[in-house]
């Protein structure tokens, strides 16, 4: 989710540069820079944290020059710092780049064998080589930048300059956004329109294996044999606000919506197929660690305990592993047994939260290999951690943990098969057979997306009611305590996720034609009881919200709203209801007229006890 801008024409590049990382930085960043061509040098102004920073220095340092790219990074691969903040440079071309490049390590491999030093521990830094390689075979920037793209795997969009050809900027995506325009001044690009919107409302969206072309007179699009494409212009009628956003009303629904994107990005680059493995190079853990890990255990607090339950009945069910799950503020002052040798994960999506840090600090002072399933590159738990599971899912801005959820459980389907596999639980068929699994989850994700409206249909229903419980079983009662956690955070409604079969222990007592009973029904070993769990609750007249795999007509007659869910195995079944109960209570706090994004007394990170 870094930011790209780009700009080449009669002005002066770099407050035009700044002034459009700024429109980027809802994006996230945490480090920032700027390239530009001034009287032929190519001059790079990059630094660390804020844009501010960035602008402070061009203050001290101020750069001329009427052509220039410029980048917001949100680090993926090497830490947040000045050295590895785009952009990147080889002799005498520059690049940014947004996105993942999955073969990064065998071209850099090959680079180096050819004599190319790196100076960062970036990914992104393999294609300034590459396209400084092609020039020097006598392409042109356009065909240095084709061919370079021939030889990358993952998702990128790129912008690069040369001081060869100093009017001149070329750009090229695969699988992430990059948008021109044009007017009198010269010519811009970008990663998506909001920083456009100052120049021009009518661009062009550059599409997968074209390269965009621009100079102060014109921009052009040709394809991946080098012809010319007629591109035509799209007018974009959103304020900036709104392209910020994606044009979603706010940043929880675009989230919601990101989620295909972010479990396909979590999964990049992260297996081998043909031995049916994961390929985990940051888990910084030996097989023999991963195999002498006397005990498992995960902490977190909220949305990312849930990610933490889920990880409990996966790992024990798909490789046989107990785990111990705890809620950080509990385990720190709980004298836990954690030995030496155990494993400690630790999942948080911001990295900083301060009972999650502090349970990881005492486990570390046990002598266990703590590792941390995190979002944020660079933050205190990814620091202080032995090894790190990135959940790549960009910066996460609406207070309700939404995308970085589901960031959060795919990362532990990659740890429970890479586990799986070292320890010979898994065979290299059924390590196989899970990745096929898990590579269904985006399309899975998006069928339910689609059909968004139904489940605004429910919220119309019941979006006036003052108690709702959610029911789930098995895996599937930490997707219950999730969705009432969605629900409480944003709508405000009381709400108590329970497992299924505790119910009649207690909880039944509450249930009344007032009180709506979410109920978790997928078609799994426990389908049965959960279908006499939804029955007791009808018979006490509750309106039952059914969430079921898509076919079952079982329940049709029995629940008030029924909504299916793709068919998956059950172990995989967690995501797609947590997103189903993401635009539930989405849809519940809308209709409530209330700040989904910013809700009442919470914070984004709680970094205080
Ligand atoms: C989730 O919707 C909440 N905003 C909250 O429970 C959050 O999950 C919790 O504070 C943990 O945050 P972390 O993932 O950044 O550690």
């Amino acid at each position: 989710m870094c930011g790209i801008i780009g700009f080449v024409g009669s002005q002066q590049a770099a407050p035009i540069l700044l002034n459009g990382l700024k429109r980027l930085e809802y994006r996230g960043y945490d480090s920032a820079g700027i390239a530009v061509i001034d009287n032929g040098e190519l001059i790079i102004r990059r630094s660390v944290g804020k844009l501010s920073q960035l602008d402070a220095l061009l203050a001290e340092q101020p750069v001329g020059g009427t052509i220039g790219i410029g980048h917001t990074r949100w680090a993926t691969h090497g830490r947040p710092s000045e050295q590895n903040a785009h952009p990147h440079r080889s002799g005498d071309v520059v690049i940014v780049h947004n996105g993942i490049i999955e073969n990064y390590l065998a071209l850099k491999h090959r680079l180096e064998a050819q004599g190319y030093r790196f100076d960062s521990e970036t990914d992104t830094e393999v294609i300034a080589h590459l396209v400084a390689a092609a020039l020097t075979r006598g392409r042109t920037l356009a065909q240095a930048v084709r061919e370079a793209a021939q030889d990358l795997q993952g998702s990128y969009a790129i912008a690069a300059l040369s001081v060869a050809e100093p009017a001149t900027i070329v750009t090229t995506r695969s699988g992430c956004p990059l948008v021109m325009a044009h007017n009198e001044q010269g010519s811009f690009l970008a990663s998506d329109v909001t920083p456009l919107l100052a120049h021009s409302r009518d661009v062009v969206y550059l599409e997968d294996g074209e390269i965009g072309i621009l100079t102060p007179e014109r921009l052009a699009v040709v394809d991946e044999a080098g012809q010319a494409v007629d591109r035509p212009l799209v007018r974009i009628d959103w304020d900036a606000e709104a392209a910020e956003k994606g044009g979603y009303p706010d940043f929880m629904v675009k989230e919601i919506h990101e989620q295909p994107r972010v479990i396909a990005d979590t999964l990049r680059g992260r297996y081998r197929y043909d031995s049916g493995e994961a390929d985990l190079p940051d888990l910084a853990m030996t097989a023999e660690e991963l195999i002498h890990a006397r005990r498992i255990w995960i902490v977190a607090c909220g949305t990312s305990w849930h990610a933490g339950l889920v990880g409990k009945y996966l790992f024990e069910e798909m490789i046989r592993k107990p785990v111990q799950v705890d809620i950080g503020s509990e385990f720190r002052y709980r004298e836990p047994m954690i030995q030496k040798d155990d494993l400690f994960v630790a999942i948080s999506q911001s990295g900083e939260t301060a009972d999650t840090l502090e349970a990881a600090r005492e486990a570390k002072k046990h002598g266990a290999r703590v590792l941390a399933i995190v979002n944020v590159v660079g933050s205190t738990l990814a620091r202080e951690a032995d090894g790190v599971i990135y959940t790549r899912c960009g910066p996460e801005i609406s207070v309700a943990s939404t995308k970085a959820f589901t960031g959060q459980v795919i990362a532990l389907y990659l740890l429970a098969l890479h586990i799986g596999r070292v320890r010979g639980i898994l065979s290299a068929e059924e390590g196989r057979w899970w990745l096929d699994q898990y590579l269904m989850i985006p399309s899975r994700v998006e069928h339910i997306l689609k059909r968004e409206a139904d489940l605004r249909s429910i919220a119309e229903r019941f979006y006036t009611k003052r108690n709702f419980l959610y029911l789930g079983r098995g895996i599937n009662y930490p997707i219950a305590l999730e969705g009432a956690l969605k629900l409480k955070e944003i709508s405000y409604i009381h709400a108590e996720g329970y497992a299924a079969g505790e119910m009649k222990h207690g909880p039944i007592a509450l249930i009344d034609e007032e009180m709506p009973v979410v109920v978790l029904a997928p078609r799994d070993r426990l389908y049965e009881k959960t279908v006499n769990n939804l029955m007791e609750v009808r018979a006490r007249n509750a309106p039952v919200i059914a969430l079921v795999t898509e076919g079952d007509q079982e329940l049709a007659h029995l629940a008030e709203a029924v909504f299916p869910i793709p068919h998956v195995h059950p172990l995989l079944s967690p995501v797609l209801f947590a997103v189903a109960l993401q635009l539930l209570a989405y849809h519940i706090a809308v209709l409530r007229g209330l700040d989904v994004d910013r809700p009442r007394n919470l914070a984004k990170c709680v970094t205080v006890e």
